[in-house]
């Protein structure tokens, strides 16, 4: 079987109801497309554990802030059919705004599944104010749609990962969390689809975020556990020109600070580089 780009819920149903019947196992990738070799490895991931792949492909608008880039998030799908086709994806459904947000008129029209407080109130989601509230109302319309075996997150986007796992947990989604590593290019730069911002310049500058992150894992590796040692050989990593949001060390188990490493510890980061905003992170203790 080729890859098939289904556009309707309705169809898409049609065919993953015939899959189920003869009883094949569901992967999904939940994407916004411009598709990297991050998002690929997550495709090959799926298409290793599952019968059946489905990526999906959709620019979310609810999940975007007033004032962020939601209009010039680039839109790829000719290039993406190729990236997914290579990773052994069957489906990819890439919906229209309209087919899986009919008649929306504004954000309060609609029911929409809200992760804690207590845990958006930090990090991305501090400053992306109703992000992960869109993302997790999004994602729950495509394991709906969709309904998976298996759906495989990147750990690229550590917090999102977090909260999905706990919303599959807290609302006994059927479900199984697949994690899936970070990539980066070999420079050290992990993949983002927002790279394709950058300039050159700018991916020099942005090359310090990475270095940061590996100079505190080094620190790690040599012994130091204390996280202000470590926030502070962070700092002086960053490029000068580098707009630090946020680096936290925060625990994977509970998303909660740390001041010395123990067991699932992470580093993660946000900036913004130009305008352009990137997040990166690295895994000091699994
Ligand atoms: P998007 O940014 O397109 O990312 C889709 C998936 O690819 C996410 O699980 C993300 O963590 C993963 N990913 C992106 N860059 C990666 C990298 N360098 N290494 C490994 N994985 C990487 O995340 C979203 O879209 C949206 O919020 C979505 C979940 C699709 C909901 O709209």
């Amino acid at each position: 079987m080729g890859l098939v780009i289904v556009n309707e819920i309705s169809k898409l149903r049609e065919i993953i109801t015939e899959h189920k019947r003869n009883g094949k196992s569901i992967a999904l990738v939940p994407t916004m497309g411009c598709l990297h070799d991050g998002h690929k490895s997550l495709m090959q991931k799926a298409h290793s554990i599952a019968d059946i792949t489905v990526a999906s492909v959709f620019v979310n608008p609810i999940q975007f802030c007033p004032g962020e880039d939601y209009d010039k998030y680039p839109r790829t799908l000719d290039s993406d059919k190729l990236v997914a086709e290579s990773a052994g994806v069957d489906i990819i459904f890439a919906p229209s705004v309209n087919e899986m947000y009919p008649d929306l008129q504004k954000f309060s029209d609609l029911t929409m599944v809200a992760p804690p407080y207590e845990l958006t109130d930090i990090m991305c989601g501090k400053s992306r104010v109703g992000h992960f509230d869109g993302v997790e109302t999004v994602v729950t319309k495509l394991f709906n749609i969709v309904q998976p075996d298996f759906a495989c997150f990147g750990m690229k986007d550590i917090q999102q990962l977090f909260l999905i796992k706990k919303m599959v947990k807290d609302l006994n989604f059927p479900i199984e969390i697949i994690p899936c590593p970070l990539v980066r290019e070999d420079s050290g730069l992990a993949l983002s689809s927002r790279n394709k911002y950058l300039t050159e310049e700018q991916k020099k500058i942005a090359l310090s975020l990475s270095k940061a992150l590996f100079a505190i894992r080094g620190m790690y590796d040599a012994g130091v556990k204390e996280t202000k040692k470590m926030f502070d050989t962070g700092l002086t990593n960053l490029d000068k020109n580098v707009e630090l949001e946020y680096l936290e060390f925060v625990s994977f188990d509970t998303f909660k600070p740390v001041e010395f490493v123990g067991e699932a510890t992470i580093c993660a980061l946000a900036a913004r580089v130009g305008g352009v905003r990137l997040i990166d992170n690295i895994v000091l203790e699994v």
